[in-house]
C-alpha cells in the first residue's frame, strides 16, 4: 500500500505507566493491522523512556513515530518518581489541547507521514476530542481501568445525588461509614463505599478529582466509541449497563496478551517501562518449582509507610514461602526505605529484592504461584491472563473495585486490611500457596486465563477498526 495513504492513528495515553502500557499494546495491535502510528508521550515521560529503554529502541520505526508535548508541571527534581496524578489531570485537562493541536498540524502539514486520520485517546484526556472535532476525524476513548471502576467512576454523580458523598466529617473514614452499601447502582449489588474508586473519601462537596470524573466520564458520550481493556466473559453484567449508557462500547482486553500473539517481533521488544527492568530475575525464577514463588508488586503509584513495609517483611519472611518482591525506588513514604536487615538476613536464601521486572513475563513464569499486589487494573488482568490467584491490597483510584470484584465476583482474590499486619500477611501467603483454598482460586484463574484466550475481543478488535477508526 502506498505509505500516504495508510490510516494513520495518533495515540494519545495518560502521562502514568498503568495508562501508557496498555496504550502501547494496542498501538502495536493498529500497527499490525496495517495504521501509521503516531505516539505522544510527555515530554517528562520521554525523557524517562529514553533513559530506560534507550534512544535506538524509541526511533526504529519509520512508520511507529514517537512525539511529546509538555504536561503543563514543573518537572520533578528527581527524575524516578511518579507525578502525583491528581496535578496531573487538572494540568493535562488545562494546558494540553493547543500543545496536542500544535502537534497534529505539524504532522498533518508533513509530507512523509500520512494524514491523522483518527485518534486513539486515553479516557481521562478528553479534551483531545475538541481536536478530533476540528479535524472533522473519529476519536474514540481508552479508559484503561477495568469497566467495573469505569462503571463506578460513571456513577460518581449518583453517589452525590443520592447522598451518599461527600463525606460528612473525616471521621467517616474510620467509624464504619465506609462500610455503607451502595444500592443505587444495578449491576454492583452487595458493594460498599469502601469497594468504590477512592476519590470520594472526602469531606469537599466539590472535591476537584471528584469533578474531574463526573466530567470525564460525561464527556465520554461525545467520543465515536469507547475501549476497555477487559474481556466478556469477566465483566459481562458491567459492560452491559456500561453499554446502556453509552452506545458503543468495545471489550479488546486482554491486549497484553493480544498484542504478544500479532505483533511482529522487533516491535514487540518496544517496551514502555519507565523504569530499568532487572530481567535477571526471571533466571532466578527458572531454578524454583511450578507454582512456589509468591510474587510481590505494588504498581507504579503506591506509595506505604516505613511501618507497612516492614509488617509485609515480616509476614513474607514468616511464611516460610519463597518470594520474588519488587520494591520500587519511590515505594516507601519518606526516605527511609529501610528493610529490617535481619529480614534481609533471615530470607537471603529464598527471596528476591529488585526494584523493577518486566511483570508480564514473571507471571508467565511457571514458577510463580500466587501474586501479591496493589490490585492495579493491568496487573490484575496481566494476573488473570498468566492463571495466577492474588493477594489484594488495594492503594487507590479504582483498585478497591478490582480488589472487590477479584475477591467476590472472579474468586480468585483474598484481600488483606490496609493497616496490615504481618500476621494476617504470613496467613494469607501460606493460604494462597500451601493450602486447599489456595490450590482452588489458581483452578479458577487458570478457568478465567482459558476464557480470555477464547475471548470476542478479537473480533471486537476488528470492528472497531472497520466501524469506527476507518470512518473518516
Ligand atoms: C494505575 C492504577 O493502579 C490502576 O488501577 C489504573 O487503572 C491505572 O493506573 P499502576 O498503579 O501503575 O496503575 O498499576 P497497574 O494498573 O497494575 O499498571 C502497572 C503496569 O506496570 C503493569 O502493566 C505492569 O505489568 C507494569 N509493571 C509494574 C512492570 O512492568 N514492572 C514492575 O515491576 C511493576
Amino acid at each position: 500500500m502506498d505509505m500516504m495513504k495508510k490510516p494513520h492513528a495518533v495515540c494519545i495515553p495518560f502521562p502514568a505507566q498503568g495508562h501508557i502500557n496498555p496504550m502501547l499494546q494496542l498501538a502495536k495491535i493498529l500497527h499490525s493491522k496495517g495504521f501509521h502510528i503516531t505516539f505522544v508521550n510527555t515530554e517528562f515521560n520521554h525523557q524517562r523512556l529514553l533513559k530506560s529503554q534507550g534512544s535506538d529502541t524509541l526511533n526504529r520505526h519509520t512508520s511507529f513515530q514517537f512525539e511529546t508535548i509538555p504536561d503543563g508541571l514543573p518537572p520533578p527534581e528527581n527524575q524516578d518518581v511518579t507525578q502525583d496524578i491528581p496535578s496531573l489531570c487538572k494540568s493535562t485537562s488545562e494546558t494540553c489541547l493547543e500543545p496536542f493541536k500544535a502537534l497534529l498540524s505539524k504532522l498533518n502539514g508533513t509530507t512523509t507521514t500520512p494524514p491523522v486520520s483518527c485518534i486513539v485517546s486515553d479516557g481521562v484526556m478528553s479534551f483531545t476530542l475538541d481536536a478530533a472535532d476540528e479535524l472533522g476525524i473519529p476519536e474514540v476513548l481508552f479508559w484503561t481501568s477495568s469497566a467495573c471502576g469505569f462503571l463506578a467512576y460513571t456513577h460518581y454523580s449518583t453517589l452525590r445525588e443520592n447522598g451518599f458523598i461527600p463525606l460528612k466529617d473525616t471521621a467517616d473514614l474510620t467509624n464504619g461509614y465506609l462500610d455503607t452499601i451502595v444500592d443505587c447502582i444495578p449491576s454492583m449489588k452487595g458493594m460498599r463505599l469502601k469497594d468504590m474508586p477512592t476519590f470520594i473519601r472526602s469531606t469537599n462537596p466539590d472535591e476537584p478529582i471528584v469533578n474531574f470524573c463526573i466530567r470525564e466520564t460525561a464527556r465520554a458520550k461525545e467520543a465515536s466509541a469507547i475501549i476497555l481493556n477487559t474481556f466478556e466473559d469477566l465483566e459481562h453484567e458491567v459492560l452491559n449497563e456500561l453499554s446502556s449508557i453509552y452506545p458503543s462500547i468495545f471489550s479488546i482486553g486482554p491486549l497484553h496478551a493480544i498484542a504478544n500473539t500479532m505483533v511482529e517481533k522487533d516491535l514487540k521488544l518496544l517496551c514502555s517501562s519507565l523504569w530499568k527492568e532487572d530481567k535477571d530475575c526471571l533466571e532466578w525464577l527458572d531454578s524454583k518449582e511450578a507454582n512456589s514463588v509468591v510474587y510481590v508488586n505494588f504498581g507504579s503509584i503506591t506509595v506505604m509507610t516505613p511501618q507497612q513495609l516492614v509488617e509485609f517483611s515480616w509476614g513474607l519472611a514468616n511464611s516460610n514461602q519463597i518470594f520474588l518482591w519488587v520494591i520500587r525506588p519511590d515505594l516507601v513514604s519518606g526516605d527511609s526505605q529501610m528493610l529490617p536487615p535481619e529480614f534481609v538476613e533471615a530470607t537471603t536464601e529464598r527471596g528476591l529484592l529488585t526494584s523493577w521486572c518486566p511483570q508480564q513475563k514473571v507471571l508467565n513464569h511457571p514458577s510463580i504461584g500466587g501474586f501479591l499486589t496493589h490490585s492495579g487494573w493491568n496487573s490484575t488482568l496481566e494476573s488473570i491472563s498468566s492463571g495466577v490467584p492474588m493477594i489484594c491490597w488495594p492503594f487507590f483510584a479504582e483498585q478497591h473495585t478490582n480488589c472487590w470484584y477479584s475477591c467476590n465476583q472472579w474468586h480468585i482474590g483474598m484481600e488483606i486490611d490496609n493497616d496490615v499486619q504481618r500476621k494476617q500477611v504470613e496467613k494469607l501467603v501460606r493460604t494462597l500457596m500451601v493450602e486447599e483454598k489456595g490450590k482452588e482460586m489458581r483452578e479458577m484463574a487458570m478457568d478465567w486465563k482459558k476464557k480470555a484466550e477464547s475471548s470476542s475481543s478479537l473480533l471486537n478488535i476488528d470492528n472497531l477498526i472497520n466501524r469506527v477508526l476507518l470512518l473518516s
